[in-house]
């Protein structure tokens, strides 16, 4: 029985979020609290000669300036410093030595009675450093690139057939280069930990993470504490994306200074401090595409290279997309690493897939247009109902319904396919639609379920919500999968004390924890199913545990809805007033079939004609996750993968200079993110999705709005002015040359 999964209901947590009940890492405090400050080290690489912290000591208020030579002891290991999501390669270890990797590394922290003094002293340390040549510019390194290796690869490079000589044969060819400049993460939250110092040593961290656990392993491994000694809390976060799936150097900052001062120590990075983690790596990408006059593809190749640190080989699945997504006999993809002296790259909504769908739909765009086609139409003809790469069929793949109702929505068929024939007034109007695609994975998870008598459950596991919805998407679940009201759930997460979960990200945790609730109810089932079976005459007596379920406080027979035991009646009869029932629930062992969400956007830009300003004016997107626990929230998610894109599209670009190796413009004035007067009519549709990978029929929906958007909004560009640009983000100067300022 569904009551709550499929609806869009309200968030359970919004009402202490908007009452500001919900309480962030920087917002924990304890009786004790001292501020700590980041110094940030300004050359990109080479060596400390010195810190020069007397200044900052005779600072009112200040209680130690901690830097390599006298912190506290940390490991000494790499493996201590392995986080559970950590790239292959040696991890950065803060305040370790003299050794500088990237501009702004921390190398100083300054700890106070008061967050200002910490901020006055730390502007008075002085370094000296013997600096090293560095080098931060991928074109300066994309031929000494190194190719990925690493074992860890998820969809390792592949060749099928023989792509170069179809590409050579093909009758239609399309080859072109396109670029990803890096981009951060900009959340509204900024990154924060707070270790409150208890009796003997204890700490308790608050921190802003996707994963309690993951952190907590990782303080233990850093500063050789026993599990027991330090607990990890983050129940609420404004905004992951991905920044918050390793463990960030200012928790590590704030555990070793409060080791060091013996009392609680907050640590607050400022906006600029937060470019010094890591950010979506840029990507030079070179797709080929070979084609047949008919429009289905004989060969498609895919290359590309990516920023990594000089100590950590982080890397996505690329390229492999292009293999999977379309019908093609022939196909290759390659991924090098451009190793700089920046800090490793990491996650960031839609790793690897946002940043190339960017170019295989733009390419396919290209191609759609020398084969004179209309794009939707080439898609469907190049369509697979098989993920080529593992060669097996997708579970379920809505994604022509997508293009069609995506289509319907947006008024497609409207469209003039020549480009620069549309306008309104002085605006050139274009229209272009592009295609996503993300993973649907499930991970192993821990749910423990406690039921008390009175009807009231408490679901909780180790996850996170990182303003996903994870609390109340776990809670519609578990309400009607206990058959109670959803105001008698309460959700506990964001704990590391809890049962086991991986990090949230990569959307898969409201698949794990969803799927995992239900294994939890199952065997709350089972224990209340024997106690009412020990009822003098049960009217439950004869049934399996298969044959019951929960419905309106009640174990009822799904063959007779009249028999039923209530929850009070069965606690009664084995004595308990609850049940406490904790289960592993691990993904699905059969791997016959692929697991994929896809999306189809539609985007309508307007170009000035006199300016060369662009908006997008209107978008429609369209997914295919599988079953959709919440709309609401969901559609939030995608809706915010759309705006993100248009940013993508239009404004985000982290810009270096290389002659200091410094970014520069590492605050929200100077990068550009989109704003509300950057936003229109988005409109989000869910197609239909019925999919057996797991019980609840779920995927996720996380990454996937994001994935396709900038390209959709490329091509709608080139709709609109004639003008292809394939380096992001495509600033009006790049349009200049194909606006026809005389009209
Ligand atoms: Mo997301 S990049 O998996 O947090």
């Amino acid at each position: 029985m569904t009551t709550y999964i499929g609806t869009p209901t309200s968030r359970v947590d919004g009402h202490a979020k908007v009452t500001g009940a919900a309480r962030y890492a920087a917002e924990f405090t304890a009786p004790d609290l001292a501020y700590g400050s980041v110094v940030g080290a300004t050359i990109a690489k080479g060596r400390i000669i010195s810190i020069e912290s007397s200044a900052a000591l005779a600072v009112d208020g200040v209680i130690v300036v901690l830097t390599h030579e006298n912190r506290p002891p940390m490991a000494k290991t790499d493996q201590a410093y392995k986080d559970d999501v950590a790239p292959d390669g040696s991890p950065f270890r803060p305040l370790y030595d003299d050794r500088i990797m990237f501009n702004g590394q921390p190398i100083a922290l300054v700890v106070a009675e008061t967050s200002e003094a910490a901020q006055f002293a730390a502007s008075l340390i002085q370094v000296k450093y013997k600096e090293e040549a560095h080098v931060t510019d991928i074109y300066h390194l994309r031929d000494a690139a190194i190719p990925v290796k690493t074992p860890s690869n998820p969809m390792p490079p592949k060749i099928r057939g023989n792509p170069d000589q179809a590409l050579a044969a093909a009758a239609v060819r399309h080859v072109a280069e396109y670029f990803v400049p890096n981009e951060h993460h900009n959340p509204v939250e900024l990154y924060a930990s707070t270790a409150v110092f208890e009796k003997g040593g204890k700490l308790t961290v608050y921190d802003k993470t996707q994963g309690v656990q993951n952190v907590q392993k990782y303080l233990c491994g850093v500063f050789g504490m026993k599990p027991d000694d330090v607990r990890v809390m983050s129940p609420f976060m404004g905004g992951g994306f991905g920044s918050g799936l390793r463990p960030q150097f200012q928790v590590v900052l704030a555990v070793l200074g409060a080791r060091a001062v013996k009392r609680s120590v907050r640590v607050v990075l400022t906006r600029a401090q937060m470019y010094a983690l890591g950010y979506r790596s840029a990507m030079i990408q070179r797709i080929a595409l070979g084609a047949n006059t008919g429009g289905t593809l004989d060969a498609i190749t895919h290359d590309a290279v990516t920023v990594t640190s000089q100590y950590e080989e982080f890397h996505r699945q690329e390229t492999g997309w292009s293999g999977l997504l379309y019908k093609s006999p022939n196909a290759k993809y390659a991924h090098r690493l451009a190793h700089l002296d920046l800090a490793t790259s990491s996650s960031m909504r839609g790793p690897g897939a946002a940043t190339a769908l960017f170019a295989l739909e733009s390419a396919m765009d290209e191609l759609a247009v020398k084969l004179n086609l209309d794009p939707i139409e080439l898609r469907l003809r190049c369509y697979s109902d098989r993920d080529q790469n593992e060669d097996k069929p997708f579970r379920s793949k809505a994604l022509r319904e997508c293009y069609r109702q995506g289509a319907e929505t947006f008024g497609w068929s409207k469209r003039k396919p020549e480009p620069r024939s549309m306008r309104d007034g002085g605006d050139l109007v274009g229209w272009g639609m592009a295609t996503g695609v993300w993973q649907a994975p499930q991970a192993e998870i821990a749910v423990r379920i406690v039921l008390t008598a009175d009807g009231h459950a408490e679901v909780a596991s180790a996850t996170s919500d990182i303003g996903t919805g994870t609390y109340t998407i776990m809670a519609q679940v578990a309400a009607d999968t206990l058959g109670l009201p959803l105001d008698n759930i309460t959700i506990a997460l964001g704990d590391s004390t809890l049962p086991h979960s991986p990090v949230e990200g990569g959307s898969w945790i409201a698949t794990s924890v969803a799927n995992g609730i239900v294994t939890a109810a199952e065997a709350i089932r089972d224990e209340l199913l024997r106690f009412a079976k020990q009822m003098p005459s049960s009217p439950l007596a004869n049934c399996s545990p298969d044959e019951v379920g929960f419905a309106a406080g009640k174990l009822v027979s799904k063959r007779d809805g009249s028999r039923a035991v209530s929850l009070a009646d069965a606690m009664r009869q084995g004595k308990v007033d609850r049940i406490t029932q904790e289960k592993t629930t691990l993904p699905s062992h059969n791997h016959s079939h692929a697991n994929n969400t896809h999306v189809a956007h539609f985007v309508e830009v307007k170009v000035d004609e006199q300016l060369g300003v662009i908006r997008v004016t209107r978008a429609v997107s369209a997914v295919a996750a599988g079953r959709i626990l919440n709309t609401k929230t969901a559609g939030s998610q995608i809706l915010g993968g759309v705006v993100w894109g248009i940013g993508m599209a239009l404004h985000e670009e982290t810009l270096i200079d290389h002659t200091f190796g410094r970014i520069m413009n590492a605050n929200i004035a100077d990068y550009h993110v989109p704003v509300h007067a950057d936003i229109h009519d988005i409109k989000v549709i869910f197609v239909d999705e019925p999919d057996g990978s797991n019980p609840l029929g779920l995927k996720g929906v996380g990454e996937i709005g994001i994935i396709g958007v900038a390209a959709a909004v490329a091509n709608a560009v080139y709709h609109a002015t004639g003008k292809r640009v394939r380096e992001l983000p495509i600033t009006l100067d790049k349009l200049l040359g194909s606006l026809d300022v005389s009209t």
